[in-house]
């Protein structure tokens, strides 16, 4: 099959190798040519060490690779994918089946990312998401990883696990992308927040407690905006938080760690160096939370420390001294 990955970045790449993995013809394209030139040659994505790419592999900085493909992957930052959508739209017909694995809310418009492509190809392909804990150097050590698969139309997220389901990248298929997605943009500020208490010095009790609440807060918005409940406590949902709050590789958690230690957001970001997706999608879920009149504490104080200055320390006993709750608010007491 006839396969490309838009954007060159660490996790477009180690998707491209697993799709190169299993015998697809595969084109890795860069929004910056130059970039693809020296990938091409050099036959190395510096964001994944150590990891080779094969000669079967090619990469370019033309978008005319498009012509004729049939499964189309975009793994721009979030922040990109309106602009790659539009520029892959010209080259895709009905029989394409469109796949962004790319983890964020659109700033202003509070869409997922799939509903931005949808918008960009004006409605002309299948759109499926590709979601789950997997790290890109991970996957590029071919290590055993999980991912979900979701679409409503069930061939076209049967076609995506068929294209990239082999055995060490298992993948589910799920109907509810809505659900799938929310859950992959919303826990990057919960790793935020976990990379928090970590610079602060808490620990294993005190990240266990965020991560279990945050889940339930995310739940309760993600249902809100027509996701399915369970998918949040499946691979795409807790799966992913685990992974994200507790991994170096995640750029959330190392930014919050560094906000913890008592650095500035955007001196963090910088250190970082990469996207911290997290940072913009604290934004949107503070509106959409306001829109839908939902009660999220943990990602509201990750947004009072992010946009308004506050101190972490000041939003944690912000956050213990709340007023006494049930866990579970939706049961009644026997
Ligand atoms: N890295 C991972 O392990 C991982 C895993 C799952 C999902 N994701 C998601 O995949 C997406 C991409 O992540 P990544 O880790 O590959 O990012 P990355 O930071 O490694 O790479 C981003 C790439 O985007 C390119 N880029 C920058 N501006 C662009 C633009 N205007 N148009 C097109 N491309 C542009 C950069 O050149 C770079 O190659 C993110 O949404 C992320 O949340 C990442």
């Amino acid at each position: 099959m006839k396969a490309v990955v838009l954007g060159s970045g660490g996790w477009g790449t180690a998707l491209a190798l697993v799709l190169c993995d299993n015998g697809h013809n595969v084109t890795l394209w860069s929004h910056n040519p130059a970039k693809a030139a020296r990938m091409q040659e050099t036959r190395e994505n510096p964001l994944l060490k150590g990891v080779p790419l094969p000669e079967a592999l090619r990469i370019t900085g033309d978008l005319d690779c498009l012509e004729g493909a049939e499964l189309v992957v975009c793994a721009s930052p979030s922040f990109a994918v309106r602009e790659t959508g539009k520029k892959a739209a010209p080259y895709l017909t009905p029989q394409t089946v469109l796949v962004t694995v790319s983890k964020g809310i659109e700033r202003d418009t509070n869409l997922r990312m799939s509903q931005i492509l949808q918008e960009t190809v004006q409605y002309k392909c299948k759109v499926a998401a590709l979601s789950g804990p997997s790290h890109a150097e991970e996957v590029g050590l071919r290590l055993p990883t999980g991912c979900v698969s979701a679409c409503p139309d069930r061939a076209a997220a049967r076609f995506v696990q068929d294209a990239f389901m082999n055995d060490c990248f298992r993948i589910y298929t799920s109907y509810d992308i809505i659900g799938v997605e929310l859950a992959a943009a919303l826990k990057n500020v919960i790793a935020l927040s976990c990379g928090i208490c970590s610079g602060l010095g808490f620990q294993d009790n005190t990240k266990a407690l965020l991560m279990t609440r945050a889940m339930a807060e995310i739940t309760r918005l993600g249902e809100q905006l027509g996701g399915t409940r369970r998918t949040f406590g499946g691979l795409a949902g807790m799966g992913d938080l685990i992974v994200t709050c507790t991994s170096m590789h995640s750029r959330n958690n190392r930014a919050g760690i560094l906000i913890g230690q008592g650095k500035g957001v955007k001196e963090a970001m910088e250190e970082v160096g990469a996207v911290v997706e997290g940072y913009y999608a604290a934004e949107s879920i503070h509106q959409l939370a306001e829109r839908e009149n939902i009660e999220m504490p943990i990602s509201h104080c990750a947004y009072e420390i992010l946009y308004q200055g506050k101190k972490p320390k000041d939003v944690v006993l912000e956050l213990m001294t709340r007023a006494k709750k049930d866990e579970l608010l939706e049961t009644t007491w026997l």
